[in-house]
C-alpha cells in the first residue's frame, strides 16, 4: 500500500495519479494527510493569484426547471416551493447592483425553464454587455443544444458553467431519472469547450451511493477535460426530495478535493461555495485556505432568494447583496485575502 504523502507528492510532481492511486487516496487519508494536501494547495494559490480572491455576482433569475433531479430541491416535482422568474429589468438591475460593488462577472443561472427560449437569453445577454462592455457573462442553464449555446455565445456570453454532477455514467443514473442522460451531458460539455467557452464542471461530494472509485473518476475526468472551472460542495440534503434522508456530505473530504485539484491543475478558477459556506460557518473561509480562489456571493433580489433552495439551510436567503458583499470582504480580509475587482478569467 502506497503512502497517501507519497501520493500528494507524486500528484504535485507529475500531476496525475491512476484511477487505483486516488482511490486509494480518498479512502485512506486522514486529517494530517488534509492539511498537508491545503499547505501545498495554497502555496500554489498564492504563486498564481497572489491573496487576491475573484468574486462573481449570481443572479438566480428563474426556478422553473423541467428536470427532476432527485437531489435538488427546485426539480419539477417539488410542489412546495413558489416558482419565480425574473424579468429582463429586475435582471438587468441586479447587474446594475453588483456593478457598483466592484462585481465584473456575473453570473445568470436558472433551472431548465422553457419559458427563456435562447431569443429571450441572448436579448438579456447583450443587454447586459451593451450597459457593461467590460464585464464577463457567465451562463448556468443546463443542457441545451448546440445552436443554443453558439447563438448565446455569439450575444456575447463568454463562460458556461455546467457541473458533470459524477464521471461515472451508473452513478450519474442513480442520482437521476431515466429522462436524463449521462452521455449528453458529457456531449454538452465537449459543445461548450468547442464553442469557446471557458467552461466549468463540477460535482457534489458525498452525494447518495458516491463511492472513493467515482471520486477517483471525477478526477480522472478533470485531468482529461481540463474545465476552466471545477465547483464542488458538498451533498446537502434537502427536505423535499427524495433524498431527504441520506446524509450530508464531508466537509472535510470536500477541501482535501479542493487542494488536490488545485495541486493537480494550478491555474484553474476554484471557487470556495455556497454550499461549502452552509455546511459550516466559516467553510468558505477553510476552503480558500484549502487552494480555492473564487467567491460567488448572490446578487438575486432578497425578494426571490428562499424560493432558490437547492438544499436546505442555505446560507445568505435573507441577506441584502450590499451585506454579502460586505460580508466578503470581511471573511477575506479575516484570512489575509482581498476581493479583486476584476473579470478573473483563466489565465491558463
Ligand atoms: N446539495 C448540494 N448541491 C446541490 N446541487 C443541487 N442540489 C444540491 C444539493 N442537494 C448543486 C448541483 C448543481 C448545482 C447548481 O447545485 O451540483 O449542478
Ligand atoms: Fe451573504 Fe455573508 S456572504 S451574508
Amino acid at each position: 500500500m502506497k503512502n497517501v504523502r507519497y501520493l500528494i507528492d507524486r500528484l504535485n510532481a507529475e500531476k496525475r495519479l491512476d484511477k487505483a492511486e486516488w482511490t486509494e487516496l480518498f479512502s485512506s487519508f486522514d486529517e494530517g494527510d488534509r492539511e498537508y494536501a491545503a499547505e501545498i494547495a495554497r502555496d500554489i494559490s498564492l504563486s498564481v493569484f497572489g491573496n487576491k480572491i475573484y468574486i462573481r455576482g449570481l443572479i438566480e433569475f428563474s426556478n422553473h426547471c423541467k428536470n427532476d433531479c432527485l437531489y435538488c430541491g427546485i426539480r419539477r416535482s417539488n410542489q412546495n416551493i413558489t416558482r419565480y422568474r425574473l424579468t429582463e429589468s429586475e435582471i438587468l438591475k441586479c447587474c446594475d447592483e453588483g456593478y457598483s460593488y466592484g462585481f465584473r462577472t456575473f453570473v445568470l443561472q436558472s433551472g431548465e425553464d422553457m419559458f427563456f427560449t435562447a431569443d429571450r437569453i441572448c436579448g438579456i445577454v447583450s443587454s447586459i454587455k451593451e450597459r457593461y462592455p467590460d464585464c464577463a457573462i457567465t451562463l448556468s442553464l443546463g443542457e441545451k443544444s448546440c445552436d443554443e449555446y453558439k447563438a448565446y455565445f455569439d450575444a456575447g456570453a463568454d463562460r458556461y458553467l455546467l457541473r458533470h454532477e459524477t464521471a461515472d455514467k451508473s452513478h450519474y443514473e442513480k442520482l437521476h431519472p431515466d429522462d436524463m442522460s449521462f452521455d449528453n451531458r458529457m456531449d454538452c460539455l465537449r459543445m461548450l469547450k468547442e464553442i469557446g467557452y471557458q467552461v466549468g464542471v463540477g460535482m457534489m461530494i458525498g452525494s447518495p451511493f458516491q463511492t472513493a472509485e467515482d471520486i477517483a473518476e471525477d478526477m480522472l475526468f478533470i485531468s482529461g477535460f481540463k474545465p476552466h472551472m471545477v465547483g464542488i460542495g458538498p451533498f446537502l440534503p434537502h427536505s423535499d426530495t427524495p433524498f431527504h434522508s441520506y446524509e450530508k456530505g464531508s466537509l472535510e473530504l470536500t477541501l482535501f478535493c479542493l487542494s488536490l485539484i488545485r495541486i493537480m491543475h494550478q491555474k484553474v478558477l476554484l471557487p470556495a461555495t455556497t454550499a461549502l459556506g452552509t455546511i459550516h460557518p466559516r467553510g468558505r473561509e477553510k476552503g480558500v485556505l484549502a487552494g480555492a480562489n473564487v467567491i460567488m456571493p448572490n446578487l438575486s433580489p432578497t425578494s426571490v432568494r428562499k424560493k432558490y433552495q437547492l438544499y436546505d439551510n442555505k446560507i445568505c436567503t435573507g441577506d441584502e447583496s450590499a451585506q454579502c458583499r460586505g460580508c466578503i470582504e470581511r471573511r477575506m480580509q479575516s484570512i489575509g485575502y482581498e476581493v479583486a475587482v476584476s473579470r478573473g478569467d483563466y489565465n491558463g
